[in-house]
C-alpha cells in the first residue's frame, strides 16, 4: 500500500472515536457542511491520521466527524482523495480500507455530479443503482488486499435492500429521488459535449470524478453500499451555461440540506434494524 498503513490509521482512529461505527458516510463536493448537522461531534482531520496526505480540493475539508445524526451514531468522512489530484488509487481508497478495518458494515457514498439524463438538473438527487468505471483504473489491480477476492462480483454494487429503504424514506419525507447509473471519469476537466453524448449512449444518467473506486473496494471487502448523487449542473452541451467548480459547490450547499434529511432518515431506519440485511 503506497504510503498508508491502514492498520495504523485504524488503530489511531479507534483511540480517538467515541464509538465503533457501523456506518460511514462519505460526503462529496459541497456536502461537507452536513457535518454541522451531527451532534456531540468528535472531529479528526485527515492530516492527523498517520499516513493520510492532506486533501486539497475546495469543498473537501478532509476530516472524520463522528457524531449523531438525528440521534443515530455515524462516522462522516468529510472529503475524499481523488485520482485527479495525482493520488494513487491506494490513497483514494485508503479511507474505505480503514472503514473495513474499523468494522464498518455499511458505506454510504455521496457525490456531486453532472446530469447526463436530460431530466436531471441542478439540485436534483439521484439514487445510484449501478455504476460505470470510465476511469480506466482499478483500485483492485495488484496483489489481493486483506480478505478480499481476486474477482469480486459486481452484479449489485449498491445494495437493493438499502436502495428500497432510501426510496421509502424519500417518499415519506416528500423528497424526489430518481434512480440512475453513475459513470466515473478521471477528470479533472469537465466533459466535452461529445463525451456527454457518449455517456448518454453508454447508459449513464450522471457523471462525476469519484465514488466508483471506493464502492469497488467496499464491495470486494463485503460492505453493503448505498449511493446518492447530488446533481449540480447539466452535462456539457445540455445547457448553454458553462460548468464551474464554484457553482458545483454552491448548489451542493443549498440542495445538500435535502440530502441531509434523507441521510438522517435512512440512518434512523438502519440503526432500528441493527444494520441487518433485513432493513424494513
Ligand atoms: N462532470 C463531472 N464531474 C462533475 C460534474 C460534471 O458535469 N459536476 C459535478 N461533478
Amino acid at each position: 500500500m503506497v504510503g498508508v498503513d491502514v492498520e495504523a490509521a485504524a488503530d489511531f482512529l479507534r483511540d480517538r472515536l467515541p464509538f465503533t461505527p457501523s456506518v460511514q458516510v462519505i460526503l462529496g463536493s459541497g456536502l461537507s457542511h452536513l457535518v454541522t448537522q451531527v451532534s456531540d461531534a468528535t472531529t479528526v482531520s485527515f492530516e492527523e491520521v498517520p499516513g493520510f496526505p492532506p486533501s486539497g480540493v475546495e469543498g473537501h475539508s478532509g476530516a472524520y466527524v463522528a457524531g449523531y445524526l438525528d440521534g443515530t451514531p455515524v462516522l462522516l468522512q468529510a472529503g475524499r482523495y481523488h485520482a485527479y489530484e495525482g493520488h494513487p488509487m491506494e490513497v483514494v481508497v485508503a479511507p474505505v480500507r480503514v472503514a473495513v478495518a474499523l468494522g464498518v458494515e455499511v458505506l454510504i457514498v455521496t457525490n456531486a455530479a453532472g446530469g447526463i439524463d436530460g431530466k436531471l438538473g441542478p439540485g436534483d438527487l439521484m439514487l445510484i443503482e449501478d455504476q460505470i468505471n470510465l476511469t480506466f483504473h482499478s483500485p483492485l489491480a495488484g496483489p489481493v488486499y486483506g480478505e478480499g477476492h481476486r474477482f469480486p462480483d459486481m452484479s449489485a454494487p449498491y445494495d437493493p435492500v438499502l436502495q428500497r429503504c432510501a426510496l421509502e424514506v424519500a417518499a415519506d419525507l416528500g423528497i424526489e429521488l430518481t434512480r440512475g447509473t453513475y459513470a466515473a471519469v478521471l477528470g479533472p476537466s469537465y466533459e466535452t459535449a461529445a463525451e456527454v453524448r457518449m455517456l448518454a449512449r453508454l447508459g449513464a444518467h450522471a457523471v462525476g470524478m469519484s465514488t466508483v473506486p471506493e464502492v469497488t473496494v467496499a464491495r470486494a471487502a463485503g460492505l453493503r453500499c448505498l449511493g446518492f448523487s447530488m446533481v449540480t449542473n447539466k452535462g456539457t452541451g445540455l445547457s448553454p451555461d458553462p460548468i464551474g467548480h464554484e457553482e458545483v459547490i454552491e448548489v451542493g450547499r443549498v440542495a445538500g440540506a435535502r440530502l441531509g434529511l434523507l441521510l438522517g432518515g435512512v440512518l434512523g431506519r438502519l440503526s432500528a434494524t441493527g444494520y441487518s440485511e433485513e432493513t424494513e
